[in-house]
C-alpha cells in the first residue's frame, strides 16, 4: 500500500532529490505590509493608521532631555522621555530610528544646563544662536558617556531598528550657514571626531550607526579624519535624498563613502530632500523629476527614507496615498522570496531568496514548524539565495521567519507561490 501511494506521488508530479526523497511542498504567501525594519519613515508624533503601511517611526532626542547633571564625576540620565516613546511607538508595532542632537537651527542649543555651569564653559554665539564649546573636556565626555549608555541600553533592543548620530545642525555633521568652521571649538577636533567615531561603532554590535553623508564632504571638510574612518563600520544617511540639483554633491559623498558596496554590510538612509516640487510628488508613478522612487531605492540601496509629509499629498495614481505609502515602503531593503520547499519526513529543505534591494542587517532565521535554523538570513545580498536544512519530524512543515529583534508585535512576511 505505502509503495502505490509512493507510486501515485510520482505521477502527480513530486520530485525527487538527491536520492533523498525531497518532494515538494505547496507554500503560498504574499506580502501585505511593510515589513520590519524598512520603507518610509514618519516622525513617531505623525502616526496613521493602518500601520501595516509603515515599520519605522523617528524622532529627535534633544540631549539636554537625557543627560541632566552630574554627581560626584558620574553624569546622571533621565530615561522617561525616550523610553515614553520607544514604548509609545513599540505599541503600535513599529521600530524607532532616534537621534541625540545639540543643534537644531531655530531651537534653543539642546546643552545641558549643568554643562552650561561650569566656568570656563562658553559657546560661540552667531545670528543668537549658541554652539556647542568643543573646547570643553566635560562635553567631550559627555558625548562618549551618552553613546556607551545608548549602546548598553539598546543595542539589543527590539524597539530600536539604527542610530543616527553626529554633530552640528542636527547631527548632519555640519553648520552650513552658521559661523566659520572652528575646529576644536564651534565643532569637535579631527582628533575628538576619530576618537568618537571609533568608540562608539566599536560599542554597537547589533544595532546599526548610521553618520550623514556630509562626514565625506571635501569642500568644507567637517570630518579631517575621514580617511581614518572611512572604514569603520557604520552606515549613512543623506538627507537631502531624491532631488536632482544636490544630486552631485550628494554623490560625490556617497562615492568616497563606499556608498555602492557599503550597503552589503551597512543599512543606507536619509529623508527625501525638503525642495516642494520633490515632496509634492515624491510618490508619483514617474516620480518627480522622472525617475520613479522606487527606482530611485533599487539604484542606492536604500533600507528607508524619512517621508513625513507624504500624509498629506496624494500621488498621481489609482491608490490611496496610505495604500501607494506601503506600496513604495515595500520596495526598500530586504525581501526574502521561498523559491524551494522540501520535506523527506524527517528533513526540510527550504531556499530563500533575497529579492528586495539591500540585505537584512539584523539576525533573521526560518523556522520550520516551530524548529528554528541556526542560519541566519543577515546579510544575504540581493540576488542570493541560501538553502537551509532543518531537521523536524514531518512531511507538512509549516514556514515562519523570526528575529530576536523584532516585538512580539511584529512579523517578517515572505513571498512564496510554490
Ligand atoms: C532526509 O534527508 C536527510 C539529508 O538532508 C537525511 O539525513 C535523512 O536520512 C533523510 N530522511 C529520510 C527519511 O530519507
Ligand atoms: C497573493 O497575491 C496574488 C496576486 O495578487 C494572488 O493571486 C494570490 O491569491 C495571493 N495569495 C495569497 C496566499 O494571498
Ligand atoms: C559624593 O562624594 C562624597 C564624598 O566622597 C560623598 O560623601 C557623597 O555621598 C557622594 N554623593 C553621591 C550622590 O554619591
Ligand atoms: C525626567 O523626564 C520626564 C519626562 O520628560 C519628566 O517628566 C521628569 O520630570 C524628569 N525627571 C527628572 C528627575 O528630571
Ligand atoms: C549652577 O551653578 C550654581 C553655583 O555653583 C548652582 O547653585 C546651580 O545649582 C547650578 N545649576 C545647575 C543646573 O547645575
Ligand atoms: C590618518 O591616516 C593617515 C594615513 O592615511 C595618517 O598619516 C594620519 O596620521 C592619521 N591620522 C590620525 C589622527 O590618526
Ligand atoms: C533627474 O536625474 C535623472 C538621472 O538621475 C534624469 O534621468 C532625469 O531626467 C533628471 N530630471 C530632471 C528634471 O532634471
Ligand atoms: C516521527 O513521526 C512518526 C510518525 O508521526 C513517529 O512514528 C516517529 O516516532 C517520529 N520520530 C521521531 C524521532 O520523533
Amino acid at each position: 500500500m505505502r509503495s502505490f501511494l509512493l507510486a501515485v506521488g510520482l505521477l502527480a508530479g513530486f520530485s525527487i532529490v538527491h536520492g533523498q526523497n525531497y518532494v515538494n511542498v505547496p507554500l503560498k504567501s504574499n506580502i501585505t505590509q511593510v515589513n520590519p525594519m524598512i520603507g518610509l519613515v514618519f516622525w513617531d508624533d505623525n502616526y496613521f493608521t493602518p500601520y501595516t503601511a509603515y515599520s519605522l517611526e523617528y524622532l529627535y532626542l534633544p540631549v539636554n532631555n537625557l543627560v541632566i547633571g552630574r554627581v560626584n564625576g558620574t553624569l546622571q540620565y533621565n530615561w522617561t522621555y525616550l523610553e515614553n516613546r520607544l514604548n509609545n511607538i513599540a505599541n503600535r508595532g513599529h521600530q524607532a530610528i532616534f537621534r541625540p542632537y545639540y543643534e537644531y537651527p531655530g531651537d534653543p542649543t539642546a546643552v545641558p544646563a549643568f554643562l552650561k555651569n561650569i566656568s570656563g564653559y562658553k559657546g560661540q554665539v552667531y545670528s543668537g544662536e549658541e554652539f556647542m564649546d568643543w573646547r570643553s573636556a566635560d562635553l567631550r565626555i559627555l558625548h562618549l558617556d551618552m553613546h556607551t549608555q545608548f549602546a548598553l541600553r539598546y543595542d539589543s533592543d527590539p524597539r530600536v531598528f539604527c542610530v543616527e548620530t553626529g554633530f552640528g545642525f542636527w547631527s548632519e555633521y555640519h553648520i552650513s550657514g552658521g559661523p566659520n568652521l572652528q575646529l576644536g571649538y564651534n565643532f569637535p577636533s579631527g582628533e575628538f571626531q576619530l576618537e568618537a567615531i571609533t568608540l562608539i561603532t566599536s560599542l554597537f554590535k547589533n544595532t546599526p550607526v548610521l553618520y550623514s553623508i556630509d562626514i565625506a564632504d571635501i569642500y568644507d571638510n567637517w570630518c579631517p579624519v575621514f580617511q581614518n574612518i572611512s572604514n569603520l563600520p557604520f552606515g549613512s544617511f543623506d538627507d537631502s535624498s531624491f532631488a536632482n540639483d544636490t544630486q552631485d554633491w550628494n554623490d560625490g559623498n556617497k562615492q568616497r563613502l563606499g556608498w555602492w558596496t557599503r550597503y552589503q554590510q551597512q543599512p543606507l538612509g536619509g529623508e527625501i530632500a525638503y525642495e516642494d516640487n520633490v515632496q509634492q510628488h515624491a510618490l508619483d508613478v514617474n516620480g518627480p523629476e522622472g525617475v520613479p522612487l522606487p527606482t530611485y531605492v533599487a539604484n542606492y540601496h536604500y533600507t528607508f527614507l524619512i517621508a513625513n509629509d507624504q500624509t498629506t499629498y496624494q500621488y498621481n495614481g489609482p491608490l490611496t496615498q496610505i495604500q501607494r505609502i506601503q506600496q513604495v515602503g515595500q520596495t526598500f531593503g530586504y525581501k526574502f522570496t521561498i523559491t524551494s520547499f522540501q520535506t523527506n519526513g524527517t528533513h526540510t529543505q527550504v531556499t530563500v531568496q533575497n529579492t528586495g534591494v539591500a540585505p537584512a542587517y539584523k539576525n533573521m532565521f526560518l523556522q520550520v514548524s516551530g524548529v528554528q535554523s541556526s542560519v541566519s538570513l543577515k546579510y544575504l545580498q540581493p540576488g542570493s539565495s541560501l538553502t537551509v536544512t532543518v531537521q523536524v519530524n514531518t512531511s507538512s512543515p509549516t514556514l515562519k521567519i523570526v528575529s530576536p529583534f523584532i516585538t512580539s508585535k511584529q512579523t517578517i512576511q515572505y513571498e512564496a507561490n510554490l
